[in-house]
């Protein structure tokens, strides 16, 4: 008698593809160049991540530098499989200004587009090197991702599952409020620009 394998299902619930809407990849890609001549990526601290600030507290240079473009996590770090808590505290709704090097881009009506829909945090540029991951651990809020550049190595994994997030114009809500990490397996840069959602579109948490 022939058993049948149950395919185990698969929940992107944790995944939110926002719909209507959509932004020029290519003004994205082009603005993201001229951008990187005059800006780096930042890495404090961490290795194979750097990020780029989009938006800041108003007057308040120091909220773009050292451990503000990080921010408070938690992660398992070894085998006792206790939660750990990481880095500072910082307050996202004060980020309501955009960084002015992003006044005459792209950027700068993508992030009004995001801030009139979502109540935002702080929004940066982020770097995932080729060939690396994250810590595993969450966030206090959920994120928005807007992929730049990404390949087919790349994945968001939250608990136990993958998911690729194509860089085409659309915009995705993750439950950074779950475990989980990013990936980069390939030999390319990944940049997303990522924001602080400060009101989770998902169910159970806050
Ligand atoms: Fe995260």
């Amino acid at each position: 008698m022939e058993t049948a394998i149950k395919k185990p299902m698969v929940s992107f619930e944790d995944f939110y593809e926002v719909p209507d809407l959509k932004f020029d990849i290519n003004r994205l890609r082009t603005d993201l160049e001229n951008i990187l001549k005059e800006k780096k990526f930042n890495s404090p601290g961490v290795t194979n991540f750097g990020a780029i600030p989009l938006n800041q507290i108003p007057n308040d240079e120091d909220s773009i530098k050292g451990n503000n473009i990080r921010g408070k996590y938690w992660t398992i770090a070894d085998e006792t499989g206790k939660e750990v808590s990481r880095d500072i505290d910082i307050d996202e709704s004060k980020y309501t200004k955009l960084v002015p090097e992003f006044e005459k881009t792209y950027f700068k009506e993508v992030y009004e587009a995001l801030s009139q829909k979502f109540k935002l945090g702080r929004v940066r540029l982020l770097l995932k090197q080729p060939r690396s991951t994250l810590s595993w651990h969450k966030d206090p809020e959920c994120r928005l991702h807007v992929p730049i550049i990404t390949n087919p190595g790349c994945s968001m994994v939250i608990e136990n599952v993958a998911k690729h997030l194509p860089a085409d114009g659309r915009v995705w809500i993750t439950n950074n409020t779950k475990y989980h990490n990013f990936f980069n397996g390939g030999e390319q840069a990944r940049i997303h620009l990522v924001a602080c959602v400060l009101e989770s579109p998902f169910k159970n948490n806050g």
